[in-house]
C-alpha cells in the first residue's frame, strides 16, 4: 500500500500525481540534446535555448558579496528586506524610468526573484472562482498560482496580427465580471515584443472600467536597445492606483542565481505582498540586498549587456533572415521570436515543437519551440561566447548547418 495515494492534494492531481507520462517540452529538449550530444560528440551544440545571461554578475556586484558576506550584522533574518534595498529601488525607478514620488517603504517591497513574487501575488487577491487574465505565451507562475488556490486562468493570446499585445476588447463580458488580475510581461518572453505609452493607457483604462489589477512582469525592462528606452507601466498615469509592477535583478545584472527582485506599485497591494511574504519566507540575505544596491546604483552594468545581446541580435537577425526565417531584432529581451518552420527537405513539422526536435537532433541546434498562439521558435542570445570574433564564428556556424537542411517555411 502506497501511504501517499491518497495524501497529495487535487491541485496537484490527487490520486494522479505523478502518473502523467505526458513528456513536457523542456524535458523534451533536454532528451534531444543528450541524444544529439551521444550521437555526434564531436560536434559542439548551440545552444539558442537558454533563457539566463551567459556571464556571472558584474565584479563590483560580487566584491560587494564578499565584503558583505562575513559581517556579524548581516547574519540576521532580513524578513521583509533592509531599507538600503528600498530606498536603492526607488533611486533606480527614478533614475531608468523616470518613475517620480515613490515612498520606498510604502511602494517598494523586495522578494527572493520575481518568481515567488509572481506566486504570491495571487495569494493576495484570488478567492476562488476569481480569474486571471494571462497572456499566452509566456511566463506560467501567476496563472498556476491562481489554479492552486481555486481560480481559473483566462488565457490571452498574443498573435503577430495584433503585434503581440493582447486583444482586451475580446475578452466576454462574463469572464471581465470575474476577472481579478491582469497578468502582462513587456518586454515580453518569449515574443520580444516592447510596451507603448499608449498600450499601458489602454491596460490603466481597462483595469479602472473592470475592476481588475495589474500585475506588469517586468523582468526584462531594462533590457532594450537601439532607440527603444526602458519604459515602466508605473511611469504612467493611473498606474499607482491598479497596479504593481515585478522588477527582477536577475536578467539585468546578469544576477539569476543570486534571487533579488522587487515589487513596486499600489502601498495597499505591496503591503498585502509584504503580508504573504513575511509568512513564506524570512528575506534575502542581506549582504546579497546590499550586493543589489551596488547593482541598482550602477546601470552602467545594464548598459554594457544590453551593448552585448545588441550586437549579437544583428548577427543572429541577419543569419535567420538569410536562411530563410522572417526574423526583425526586437526592442527589448534576449529573445527573437520566429515562425516556425513547416518542414526541412521531405520531413513536414505539425508544430514547433517537432522543428526544434528537429534542429537539435540533426544539426545540433537548440531553440524553444512554441505552440501558444501559432507555432514559433524562440532563439536567445545568451549562448555561450566571448567577444564579437567568437559570437560571429558561433553564428557563422549556425547558418552554414541550417542552410544545410534546406527548411521549407
Ligand atoms: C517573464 C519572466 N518573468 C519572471 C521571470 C523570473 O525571473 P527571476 O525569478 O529570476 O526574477 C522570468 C525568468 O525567466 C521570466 O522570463
Amino acid at each position: 500500500m502506497d501511504f501517499f495515494l491518497d495524501k497529495i492534494a487535487e491541485r496537484l492531481g490527487g490520486k494522479q500525481f505523478g502518473k502523467d507520462t505526458q513528456i513536457y517540452k523542456f524535458e523534451r529538449i533536454k532528451r534531444a540534446k543528450q541524444e544529439a550530444r551521444k550521437n555526434y560528440p564531436d560536434i559542439p551544440l548551440i545552444d539558442m535555448g537558454v533563457g539566463e545571461p551567459d556571464k556571472p554578475a558584474d565584479s563590483g556586484v560580487v566584491q560587494m558579496l564578499v565584503s558583505e558576506a562575513g559581517k556579524a550584522e548581516n547574519r540576521w533574518y532580513s524578513d521583509n528586506g533592509i531599507p538600503q534595498f528600498q530606498e536603492a529601488a526607488a533611486e533606480y525607478l527614478k533614475e531608468v524610468y523616470g518613475v517620480e514620488g515613490l515612498n520606498p517603504y510604502e511602494n517598494i517591497i523586495h522578494g527572493i526573484g520575481s518568481k515567488p513574487v509572481l506566486a504570491m501575488l495571487p495569494l493576495c487577491l484570488i478567492n476562488p472562482g476569481d480569474i486571471t487574465l494571462s497572456t499566452i505565451p509566456g511566463y506560467p507562475v501567476t496563472a498556476t498560482y491562481t489554479k492552486y488556490l481555486g481560480g481559473e486562468v483566462y488565457n490571452l493570446p498574443l498573435i503577430e496580427s495584433n503585434s503581440f499585445f493582447p486583444d482586451l476588447k475580446s475578452i466576454p463580458l462574463d469572464v471581465i465580471k470575474r476577472a481579478k488580475i491582469l497578468y502582462i510581461n513587456y518586454p515580453n518572453n518569449p515574443t520580444g515584443q516592447t510596451a507603448t505609452i499608449e498600450f499601458f493607457k489602454d491596460v490603466i483604462e481597462f483595469a479602472y472600467k473592470n475592476n481588475v489589477v495589474v500585475v506588469h512582469d517586468a523582468a526584462y525592462a531594462a533590457v532594450t536597445f537601439d532607440d527603444y528606452k526602458p519604459l515602466s507601466f508605473l511611469s504612467v498615469e493611473g498606474a499607482m492606483e491598479v497596479g504593481i509592477e515585478v522588477h527582477s535583478l536577475s536578467k539585468a545584472f546578469n544576477m539569476t542565481g543570486w534571487r533579488l527582485a522587487f515589487v513596486a506599485g499600489n502601498p495597499k497591494l505591496v503591503k498585502a505582498y509584504g503580508t504573504i511574504k513575511d509568512n513564506t519566507d524570512s528575506g534575502q540575505f542581506m549582504a546579497i540586498q546590499k550586493a543589489g544596491v551596488y547593482a541598482l546604483k550602477n546601470t552602467n552594468i545594464t548598459k554594457e549587456i544590453c551593448e552585448k545581446y545588441s550586437r549579437r541580435f544583428n548577427l543572429l537577425v541577419s543569419a535567420l533572415n538569410e536562411i530563410g526565417f522572417n526574423a526583425k531584432k526586437p526592442k527589448g529581451t534576449f529573445y527573437c521570436y520566429v515562425k516556425s518552420p513547416k518542414g526541412a527537405g521531405n520531413t513536414s513539422f505539425e508544430n514547433a515543437e517537432q522543428a526544434s526536435e528537429y534542429l537539435i537532433k540533426n544539426a545540433l541546434i537548440s531553440t524553444v519551440p512554441w505552440d501558444d498562439a501559432g507555432s514559433y521558435l524562440r532563439f536567445s542570445v545568451t549562448f555561450e561566447a566571448n567577444g564579437y570574433e567568437e559570437e560571429k564564428k558561433i553564428i557563422d556556424d549556425l547558418k552554414k548547418r541550417m542552410l544545410k537542411l534546406n527548411l521549407r517555411f
